[in-house]
């Protein structure tokens, strides 16, 4: 089998075979099949699309490509979740340990944030002395101890779509539906969940920014997760305006507990509930949605989640009694109150200049290697909907730099939109894509 051939097959609209593309997948994580020659074949696939069969098998072969964990020693259905990545998404610090609470299994492998969205394991390493760097062995035995633990991506883990997300990062070949759902869900298929809830963000700061293609995405991801063998449901939210009120590391740490102490902010909440009752659905918790949104309800009531997220967090080192006591964790230096200028209701919060305002703040990170700082960001005072006078504050920055504090003020000030009308209601959940 030739490479070229395979570039010239695809370029005329012929579809791939399977072995045609373990061939180039496998060729290609090798270091056998040069760059250039895969530049050419994502192009062709960017201007030829790819059918379902071939995206199954492309996403296949990259799960394969490296390590595919193996949870089946752990007993019970494990339900994973996925988040296609928003700003001020703490969803799952909040989820996790209510599914864990309902006597399913929560084993999950999260990702550091990059660019303006934020990423689970920086939220988890507020808590001093917490890792997520667990060998397989110390992963099985929290969650057969615990019922969840949450480990970091092993380096291993479905390397080729990592040398071809960064191949196509450069060749203006990230933006095609096929390549797109592939690499995610070859990651979540690599992870070893029996059943995956994925939330497919929609709106300014997400990365399908139209409804449209949110769901377009969603049901390629779903075909997908199906056409290999595990339950897969999407649920496609609202993210055009930040998720709850907290953006920042430190800042939604808190969010997230006050969440778990029955005081989580309205949007949150309804997302959250929305992909924990398919989960719970899923993970054999329940066997209708009214049921299952009613246990959801119940362990945040009777506290039986939050006691979950105080021994997940002891259990892989961190400092539980920050738990208890959230204020305690560090906060940044300069606090600046963003004013309001204009009469009228919020219209709008564009959640990408907002993720970028924690961005400059040092927030986030630029590249790979930038070392963030978690005790920095903005709580939205304002959200869409509430009415708002000149001299309301908007937003609280948190900052350990004046200098970045103004350029994240500018940010802030532009991503509100205020208009006389008060707005219809945005529901948080658009739609849900089922198998
Ligand atoms: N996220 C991924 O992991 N892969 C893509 O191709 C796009 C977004």
């Amino acid at each position: 089998m030739r490479m070229y051939d395979l570039i010239q097959k695809k370029k005329q609209g012929t579809p791939l075979t399977k072995e045609e593309i373990s061939f180039m997948i496998q060729g290609y994580t090798k270091g056998e099949i040069p760059d250039y020659q895969m530049s050419a074949m994502m192009m062709a696939i960017c201007f030829q699309g790819m059918t379902d069969a071939e995206t199954l098998e492309l996403t296949l072969a990259m799960r394969d490509s490296g390590d595919v964990l193996d949870l089946s020693e752990i007993p019970g259905k494990k339900v994973d979740k996925h988040s296609t990545g928003g700003v001020g998404d703490k969803t799952s610090l909040v989820l996790a340990p209510m599914i864990a609470a309902l006597g399913i299994p929560v084993a999950k492998m999260s990702g550091r944030g990059l660019g303006h969205t934020g990423g689970t394991i920086d939220k988890l390493e507020c808590f001093p002395g917490f890792t997520t760097g667990l060998t397989e062995r110390q992963f099985f035995d929290a969650v057969k101890t615990v019922g969840m633990a949450i480990m970091g991506q092993t380096a291993n883990l479905a390397p080729a779509d990592k040398k071809l997300y960064a191949l196509r990062d450069v060749t203006a070949t990230v933006n095609q539906l096929s390549l797109i759902a592939g690499s995610i869900m070859s990651k979540k298929l690599a992870s070893g969940a029996d059943a995956i809830v994925l939330d497919v963000k929609t709106g300014n700061g997400a990365f399908m920014q139209k409804e449209e293609d949110a769901f377009a995405l969603a049901r390629e991801m779903v075909r997908i997760g199906n056409g290999a063998g595990r339950e897969t449901v999407a649920v496609v939210t609202d993210m055009d305006q930040p998720l709850g009120n907290a953006v920042g590391n430190i800042l939604e740490v808190k969010e997230a507990i006050l969440s778990l102490n029955g005081q989580g902010p309205a949007d949150l909440m309804e997302v959250v509930y929305a992909l924990g009752t398919r989960m719970a659905l899923l993970g054999g918790a329940a066997a209708a949605p009214e049921e299952a949104l009613e246990k959801l309800k119940q362990v945040i009531i009777n506290g039986s989640a939050l006691e979950k997220f105080k021994e997940f967090v002891k259990n892989q080192g961190g400092d539980d009694s920050f738990v208890s006591n959230p204020q305690l964790l560090p906060n940044a230096k300069h606090l600046l109150k963003v004013e309001n200028t204009q009469s009228g209701y919020v219209q709008r919060i564009l959640a990408q200049e907002v993720g970028l305002a924690s961005l400059v703040l040092g927030g986030g990170r630029t590249t790979k290697d930038s070392v963030i700082d978690l005790s920095v960001g903005i709580l939205l005072e304002k959200k869409r909907g509430d009415a708002v006078a000149p001299g309301d504050s908007l937003a609280i920055i948190y900052a350990n730099d004046m200098e970045k504090a103004i350029e994240a003020y500018g940010k802030i000030v532009r991503a509100y939109e205020i208009g006389e009308e008060k707005p219809a209601p945005v529901p948080m959940v658009k739609g849900i894509v089922t198998g």
